[in-house]
């Protein structure tokens, strides 16, 4: 949600900053800025809509000679998504970028007013602009610290100030990366948009200030100079490239073999040791989206096959409630971004409750990944897509492989063929995502229709609520979940001739009791769409997949489901990575 690069000391700050850009457009933007700087003026540069149409601009433009430059995407919080409302946001000497969210912009640019500045913009960054400028006499560290005084919020923030030649940077609640070179120094949201220039970066703390010249970094905290441990980048990580594929979606699909492969590998050799969960007496799982639902698989297995009594609740919902701890409670959060506010506020409230937390999640530098006591990594890479695919997927099979163990040292379950199919899974996937055309005589059928349903019971009603999540969010057709013995008791007044319903049929116990309800449907008008591990006749369409140990057989569904909604999406012509309003890291609550 909303990206944030800065550059000083580099020879072509504005390519560098383009650049970084369209490495952070994943994250979701409406609306797109730069500012330049050299020893006498500072140029800013914004546009509405695509990066593309701010490299319009900029080449149209007479740009200054600058050493330095900050860049962002905005999201729009306050104030809708214009020229006027897009960062950077000047105010007197100060001009700056923002991600997330100031609380009481609206009390302090009253105040602000009444001291006679005036605002041109509807934005709470202008608001903090003014804040630092109205501080500001000669020491740039102090006219920060003066305005983080009265700032309620979260924010990330780069700031220029018109007599200096330094670019400061400080975080609360997003994150906030510095690459360091001999080339140059740099700032971003997300390591992904300055790979490309370093490998050498460290991470900004809450708290700390840092200020970059071209030949150098200093951190500060307290007025006291922090020393930064820089760390190397991998190899792989910060590789975001799309290579032969169309979309990133279909990219990231067509990796969940090698990842599934990357994560069994790297956590197989230490699973008792992570996995015991039997010192607990109850688990909470707690997430959002599409992390919340595999956190449904989780709740269902563990349920199910190790008699566990698991709560799994939205974050945005837990970090409010009233929840009943006791010291025998785990909470496990799980996210790909590990930045999502919501779920970061839920693993705060464990911890102030003196639970114990682990964290599921895909980067390892993130707030969840520092602040939990635990960490389960899955290997996914950088995902670039806004819809998760590959993470999702991650996630749900370290999902199974915990609920796996607990249920072995449960003496519940005895047999090892659950690692032993693990190690099948790569090539199961890949039998799968080969049977595309399948997908696509499929999506041929449902792509012009306006609502689709899923249905399923138990876990397969967990892999319908991923099924309809992705279907909606890519394709923008309206499409919901349920319970499929739900469906007779209000939804079914919905059905009518020729709407797709969806059916999850992947267990065998209940597998009869959800057939009668796609029976009903069927005899409705619904065009029935079977998805299960043994064929079924008699359905308008089918989608079959290998069967496996009940553990692992979602991780063989789903990739189905996000095919088929890539499918539909790219028949209706939808922007499939960037789906609109959506942001990838979802950095405010
Ligand atoms: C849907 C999707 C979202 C995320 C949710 C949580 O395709 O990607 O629903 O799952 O925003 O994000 P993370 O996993 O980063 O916490």
């Amino acid at each position: 949600m909303c990206g944030i690069i800065g550059v000083i000391g580099k020879e072509d700050p504005v390519h560098a900053l383009l650049d970084g850009l369209k490495n952070l457009e994943y994250r979701g933007y409406d609306s797109a800025g730069l500012a330049l700087k050299n020893y006498y003026q500072i140029q800013v540069i914004k546009s509405v809509g695509k990066i593309a149409n701010l490299e319009e601009k900029v080449s149209d433009t007479s740009l200054i000679p600058a050493f330095l430059g900050i860049a962002h995407t905005r999201w729009a919080t306050h104030g809708s998504p214009s020229e006027v409302n897009a960062h950077p946001h000047t105010s007197g000497k100060v001009t700056l970028v923002h991600n997330g969210i100031i609380e009481n912009a609206k009390e302090i640019k009253e105040r602000l007013v009444q001291e006679g500045i005036s605002f041109v913009s509807d934005t709470d960054t202008e608001v903090a602009a003014a804040l630092i400028n109205f501080y500001y006499e000669k020491d740039a560290i102090q006219a920060i610290d003066l305005a983080l005084n009265d700032i309620v919020g979260s924010y990330a923030f780069l700031i220029l100030f018109a007599d200096s030649n330094q670019l400061y940077a400080l975080r609360k609640d997003s994150p906030l990366v510095v690459g360091v070179s001999d080339h140059g120094n740099f700032v971003a949201s997300d390591i992904v948009a300055i790979a490309s220039w370093t490998r050498q970066y460290f991470l900004l703390e809450e708290g700390e200030i840092a200020v970059l010249s071209d030949s150098r970094v200093d951190v500060f905290r307290d007025g006291k100079t922090v020393e930064k441990n820089i760390l190397t980048l991998d190899q792989n990580d910060g590789d975001s490239s799309k290579g032969q594929y169309e979309h990133y979606m279909l990219k990231e699909i067509m990796e969940e073999p090698m990842v599934i492969e990357k994560t069994l590998n790297s956590i197989l050799d230490h699973l008792d040791t992570f996995s015991d969960l039997t010192q607990y007496e109850q688990i909470h799982i707690v997430a959002c989206g599409s992390a919340m639902y595999a956190g449904m698989i989780g709740k269902s297995l563990l349920e199910e096959y190790a008699s566990f009594p698991v709560i799994c609740e939205v974050a945005s919902e837990y970090r409010y409630k009233n929840i009943l701890y006791d010291r025998k409670t785990l909470v496990i959060l799980i996210s790909q971004s590990g930045e999502t506010a919501d779920t970061i506020a839920a693993m705060r409230k464990a911890k102030d409750a003196s639970v114990d937390t682990l964290a599921i999640v895909n980067v390892k530098t993130s707030t969840l990944a520092r602040e939990s006591d635990r960490q389960i990594f899955i290997e996914a890479g950088p995902e670039v897509a806004v819809a998760t695919t590959k993470a999702y997927i991650l996630q749900v099979f370290v999902l199974a492989l915990l609920s796996y163990q607990t249920a072995v040292s449960k003496g519940m379950v005895h047999d090892s063929s659950v690692l032993v199919e693990a190690r099948k899974l790569p090539q199961m996937i890949s039998e799968v995502l080969n049977r595309r055309d399948e997908y696509i005589k499929i999506a041929e059928k449902i792509y012009s229709q306006e609502n689709i349903f899923f249905i399923g019971r138990k876990i397969d009603y967990a892999i319908s609520l991923e099924g309809s999540l992705k279907l909606k969010e890519v394709s923008y057709i309206h499409s919901e979940a349920y319970q499929a013995g739900e469906l007779k008791h209000g939804t079914i007044s919905l059905i009518h001739e020729g709407m797709p319903l969806i059916a999850i049929l992947t267990q065998e116990d209940i597998l009869k009791k959800t057939l009668a309800n796609l029976e009903e449907a069927k005899s409705r008008g619904a065009m029935t769409i079977v998805v299960s591990n043994q064929s079924i006749p008699f359905y308008d369409m089918e989608i079959l997949v290998p069967k496996v140990n009940a553990f692992l057989q979602p991780i063989l569904v789903v990739p189905c489901l996000q095919l088929l909604a890539y499918e539909v999406a790219k028949m209706r012509g939808c922007d499939i990575d960037k789906p609109r309003n959506l942001a990838k890291s979802v950095t405010v609550e």
